[in-house]
């Protein structure tokens, strides 16, 4: 039966995603309502993300849609608008809003009372009013216990832009970890009233600003309801204390007014002239970030969505947007062009939001410091000397070989305990890995490192029988019981962490500051720097014994002690360039170790014939060993074996570790023909067209004359099926008929290259020769089922398998 009754339409506005989006996550909190915090375990749940605000003077990006006053342009506004006339705050302790309302009053003496006309607000381009009596029910929250409400709404007054800053008293306390209800509440609420009035409504994105205020402390929160991700977008800043002192407290009203009547910024972003684009991210206010984080939620990882645009856009130099009105980045996917940068172009490229990043954790460092700067030569000559092919071979291989020795160890001891079934090795991986870098930097420390703590565990399990397996089918992966982390590997990954996050924060700096108040990054600190004195100490007893230097360190300390003895000067014991040096190896060559690994592991247990190939290759080189039963010494391992060089390159080749590295523009230049401004991030590819799959094709005039002066045998591998895996393509038969492994065969760039490229190179090849030799000849990798082989890959400083499932017998 047919129904007559028609229903109703709904309204436009009601069907604009971002309206259905802020519905349903107020629909979801409602219930929440008498909730002071919203919790991060419960972000996820409500769909929000958060980051961070930079509240510092010196950033005139307000959050990216707004266009800061100056500190000068402010002070000029204070003398004008006479704001030294207010009086210090006075807080008022038998407020219900503890003292909230009472700040926000004091804002609100330097925003109008200081003139009575309103001159300053009539000045900008913002109006001003507190709720009206239908938005105060869904902006204020009063019953018994907690207490809340909007005080002033800011809006643009010409109505070209729907941008909301708003003030928030709150009765509750701030806390970093978590948002106030009254804080997401507020900018989901504030988003759909914006949208109810002509002519917002025609309008997609609406960035709210909110200043909360509670008891003498604020702080700043930035939110965007994004329509096509479903999710809100917070950013806070970290909470400031209100000083009770008359001149600082006003200095903290005039950052405040400098966010809430800042230049509003429209949505359109300025694409560069000619350079493809998403034309949908310079229409919505994420840009590019909706569709990354869409690739993250789908395979994982973001990186192969930069190794994708050149192909989607046929074009070796594309813009992405990365955030709400941000500036074009440049994406290059383009080996020759790439590398004329990395090698030619020092006066038009430096290292930018890189050396911000590791400034935060080793300022004094040479990777941190721009080539130009005077200080980056006198850091890195402290480092000489460790990547000679002899020091390598007498000092760095030993230790590398002792850890690569444990790490078989204790897969014996799991392939005993397993019996064929599979289990996965990542987590070995990294304690390997941490072991081999430490020993090599520094020497392990007295407790004997991760993988003996892990063996001692299972040991003690199989001895005390308390490990048991039961009967389940032999391809059922098995998990062994896993040793906690030492504290110094632990207080690595910390910083790791921090590293990699820190560059896709819009400030760097102040994520590292805000960082550096949470306990587990003071702990990390506090470990790392003990743990590295106490070392430097050892090297220093060692050396003035006379014995020889058995790590990086002990070999910087024997040079600083010669030096000193030449220059008649006192011996430094703490130089930072020292310590931070030796921090930066280990951060530069353990998470980067992991990932080449990890890359590697798998295409032995995935393509089985390879790993026949290389064993067969290293029976051959070492064959003494291989008829002794034995595993290879370190010095037989000098020889090199070609077709495990090639199988490495080639694994490091299709699945670079390291996918993509910036720089920025040093000065206004050209790229590809494109003008390109001072300043702007680029990103470049280390793999990708040209390297790993076809190259986009470029007019050769187009590249830079550099490029076009060097020519490029090496330029692409369009002429040899650049997708297919095949490691003979780095071997080369010499006039004498030898077969060699010939590192120039063609492009590669998983080590970047230029002066900038990677310092530790030699000891990477070192340890994964090392690590592959001595395996292949003491186990046999079994076929795992194919569920198990799957390419799960994560991100971190690297991009890597998640899992390295293996399934050992001993040969
Ligand atoms: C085996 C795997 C390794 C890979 C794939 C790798 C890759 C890279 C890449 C791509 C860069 C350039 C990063 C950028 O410009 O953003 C780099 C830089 C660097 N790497 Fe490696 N690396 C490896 C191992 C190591 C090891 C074992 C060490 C030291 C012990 C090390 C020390 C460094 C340092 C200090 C830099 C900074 C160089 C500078 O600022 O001038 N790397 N590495």
């Amino acid at each position: 039966m047919h129904s007559h009754q028609t229903s109703q339409p709904s309204s436009p506005v009601l069907q604009k995603p971002i309206v259905q989006v802020a519905l349903r996550i107020l629909r979801q909190l409602r219930p929440h309502l008498a909730q002071p915090y919203i919790d991060a375990g419960n972000w996820n749940e409500f769909c929000i993300t958060c980051g961070q605000l930079d509240l510092s003077w010196e950033s005139e990006n307000g959050g990216n849609s707004l266009r800061l006053i100056t500190s000068e342009k402010m002070q000029q506004m204070a003398s004008q608008y006479g704001f030294g006339r207010i009086d210090a705050l006075i807080p008022d302790t038998h407020n219900i809003f503890n003292n909230s309302s009472v700040t926000a009053e004091y804002l609100n003496d330097h925003l109008f009372s200081v003139d009575e006309t309103d001159f300053l607000i009539n000045q900008s381009k913002w109006w001003c009013r507190n709720p009206d009596k239908w938005e105060v029910a869904s902006l204020r929250y009063f019953p018994n216990q907690e207490y809340w409400q909007v005080e002033y709404m800011f809006g643009v007054k010409d109505g070209h832009l729907p941008h909301i800053n708003c003030t928030l008293v709150e009765a509750g306390k701030l806390n970093e970890d978590n948002l106030m209800f009254s804080e997401v509440w507020s900018i989901l609420m504030l988003t759909l009233l914006s949208l109810r009035i002509p002519p917002n409504d025609k309008h997609e994105v609406v960035p709210v600003t909110v200043v909360t205020f509670s008891g003498t402390t604020f702080r700043i929160l930035q939110g965007l309801v994004d329509g096509e991700a479903g999710n809100v977008r917070i950013n806070k800043s970290s909470i400031v204390p209100i000083s009770m002192d008359k001149e600082n407290a006003t200095q903290q009203m005039m950052l405040i007014m400098r966010w809430l009547l800042a230049e509003p910024l429209g949505p359109s972003k300025q694409p560069i002239p000619g350079i493809p684009h998403n034309v949908y991210a310079t229409k919505r206010i994420t840009g590019d970030l909706a569709e990354l984080q869409e690739q993250q939620n789908a395979v994982g990882s973001i990186r192969p969505w930069f190794l994708e645009q050149a192909q989607k856009h046929g074009s070796a130099i594309v813009q992405i947007f990365l955030g709400p009105f941000s500036r074009p980045t440049i994406l290059l996917s383009d080996y020759r062009e790439v590398y004329d940068i990395l090698t030619h172009r020092d006066a038009d490229f430096q290292r930018g939001k890189k050396a911000e990043v590791l400034k935060g954790i080793l300022p004094h460092a040479f990777p941190s410091l721009e080539s130009f700067d005077p200080r980056y030569k006198e850091s890195k000559a402290i480092m000489r000397g460790l990547m000679t092919p002899s020091f390598l071979q007498n000092v760095s291989a030993p230790p590398v070989y002792r850890a690569t020795v444990r790490l078989l160890e204790l897969w014996k001891l799991k392939c005993h305990m397993s019996r064929g079934r599979p289990f996965d090795a990542a987590g070995d991986i990294f304690a390997f890995s941490f072991d081999a870098v430490l020993s090599a930097a520094t020497g392990l420390a007295d407790s004997g490192g991760d993988l003996s703590r892990q063996i001692s565990i299972l040991r003690a399990h199989e001895e005390s029988r308390t490990f048991t397996t039961g009967d389940p089918p032999v391809d059922q992966p098995i998990i062994f019981p896993t040793a906690d982390p030492s504290l110094e590997r632990k207080a690595l990954g910390t910083d790791e962490e921090r590293l990699w996050k820190a560059f896709y924060m819009p400030s760097p700096r102040l994520y590292h500051w805000y960082n550096s108040f949470r306990p587990a990054v003071r702990d990390a600190r506090r470990i790392m720097a003990n743990y590295i004195s106490s070392q430097i100490q050892n090297a220093i007893l060692d050396i003035k014994k006379g014995r020889e230097p058995r790590s990086a360190l002990g070999y910087i300390i024997q040079h600083q002690i010669q030096d000193a003895e030449r220059t008649g000067h006192s011996l430094v014991h703490d130089d930072p360039r020292i310590r931070d040096g030796i921090y930066g190896y280990l951060i530069a060559g353990h998470d980067t170790s992991v990932g080449s690994l990890l890359w590697l592991l798998n295409r032995l247990v995935t393509h089985r014939e390879e790993q026949e190939k290389v064993r067969n290759n290293l029976r051959e080189t070492y064959a003494a060993a291989w008829e002794e039963r034995r595993l290879p010494t370190v010095s037989e391992m000098s020889k090199p074996a070609t077709y495990l060089n090639a199988f490495i390159e080639e694994v490091l080749r299709i699945n670079t570790p390291v996918v993509t590295i910036t720089v920025s523009t040093r000065r206004d230049t050209t790229i590809l023909g494109h003008q390109i401004p001072k300043d702007t991030p680029i990103f470049l590819n280390l793999t990708g067209p040209s390297l790993s799959v076809p190259s986009i094709p470029v007019e050769e005039c187009l590249r830079s004359p550099t490029s076009q002066a060097r020519g490029s045998r090496r330029e692409n591998w369009d002429d040899s099926n650049p997708t297919k895996f095949c490691p003979n393509r780095w071997l080369r038969t010499t006039p004498e008929g030898k077969i060699i492994f010939d590192a120039s065969s063609g492009p590669t760039l998983m080590f970047s290259a230029g002066r900038r490229g990677c310092w530790g190179k030699n000891l990477g090849y070192l340890e994964l020769r090392i690590v592959l030799t001595l395996l292949l000849r003491t186990f046999d990798l079994c076929e795992i089922p194919d569920s198990l082989g799957s390419q799960e890959i994560y991100d971190s400083l690297v991009t890597a398998p998640k899992r390295c499932f293996l399934r050992l017998s001993e040969l």
